[in-house]
């Protein structure tokens, strides 16, 4: 299979439980970071690596994600009205960025069920997937960097970086081969595995590209750990069957399914963000130097 990729899957229809109570009501996916949520700064990764179709994996208590992204043509008008074009042209962007699809996970089945719940809206072409609660800090979009790889080898692709032990085992571990630079040769993978079955520390981090075939495989994947449907377990069956690279990512990667995680990522994105990072940085020295003082 070859050809560009024109299409992207957020799955963000999970429970968000770690986030409890804020995620009672609001989505995960939607907690801001500085002055726009989490998912925007997805979306944006994704049509900065080409992608023109965004098909989000939703579920029935989040309807404020599709709704974030449809049209307010009446709050753009008020804000014209008011003379802040700018602001307009920010809520305009939203909606305006690509194409949206949303399709409902009826239940929560795992990340493995949310992909393939992408099935007919993806058709027989390949895709890219970007977890909902990853985010990608750097300069050249993390999912375009996979998509390169995908241009030069026609191989499906998943990102990684080594992490260190602590954090494997709540991963999937890769075996690989080097193959050029950043790019290597997935030969298999296991999901949290313990430290005596990691394949190594390069873990898979939040986005994808795949073929269509990865569907008919999740289609007869059975539940694995949690009872969930484990996107890993169709990735292994993939790798064995038509080949995976793996790509060492440059950009940092934030996760913001916890809130320690969460407070850092925010911490990082207020910090280099014009508007806020000069008083912030000057906040946060002041709060240095009262903590050290506390200390000593
Ligand atoms: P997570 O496992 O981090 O999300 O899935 P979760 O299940 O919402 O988290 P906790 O453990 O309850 O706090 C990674 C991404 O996959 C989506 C999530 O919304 C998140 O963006 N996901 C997960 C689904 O779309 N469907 C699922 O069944 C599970």
């Amino acid at each position: 299979m070859s050809g560009k990729i024109r299409k992207a899957v957020i799955p963000a229809a999970g429970l968000g439980t770690r986030m409890l109570p804020a995620t009672k009501t609001i989505p995960k996916e939607l907690l801001p970071l500085v002055d726009r949520p989490i998912l925007q700064y997805i979306v944006e990764e994704a049509v900065a690596s080409g992608i023109t179709e965004i098909i989000l994996i939703t579920s029935a208590g989040k309807s404020a994600m599709d709704n974030y992204f449809r049209q307010k043509p009446e709050l753009e008008e008020k804000l014209r009205a008011m003379g802040r074009e700018a602001d307009a042209e920010r809520v305009r962007r939203t909606w305006e960025m690509a194409n949206f699809t949303f399709v409902q996970q009826d239940e929560q089945k795992g990340l493995g069920h949310a992909v393939w719940c992408a099935r007919d809206a993806v058709g027989d072409e390949p895709f890219g997937v970007l977890l909902g609660d990853d985010v990608m800090y750097g300069g050249y979009p993390v999912l375009r960097q996979l998509t390169d790889a995908w241009e030069e080898y026609g191989l499906p692709a998943v990102a990684t970086q080594a992490v260190d032990d602590e954090h494997i085992v709540k991963y999937s571990s890769l075996k690989m081969e080097p193959l050029k630079g950043r790019v290597m040769r997935v030969t298999d993978m296991n999901e949290k595995p313990t430290l005596e079955e990691k394949f190594s520390n390069y873990a898979i981090l939040g986005r994808y590209v795949l073929t269509p075939e990865i569907f008919e495989i999740l289609e007869r994947t059975p539940p694995g750990r949690n009872n969930e449907i484990q996107l890993t377990d169709g990735l292994r069956e993939l790798t064995l069957k038509s080949g995976m690279l793996g790509v060492e990512f440059e950009g940092r990667r934030y996760d913001t399914g916890n809130p320690c995680d969460y407070v850092e990522t925010f911490a990082e994105y207020a910090l280099r963000d014009a508007e806020t990072g000069p008083g912030f940085r000057a906040w946060i020295m002041r709060k240095a130097e009262e903590l050290r003082e506390e200390k000593g």
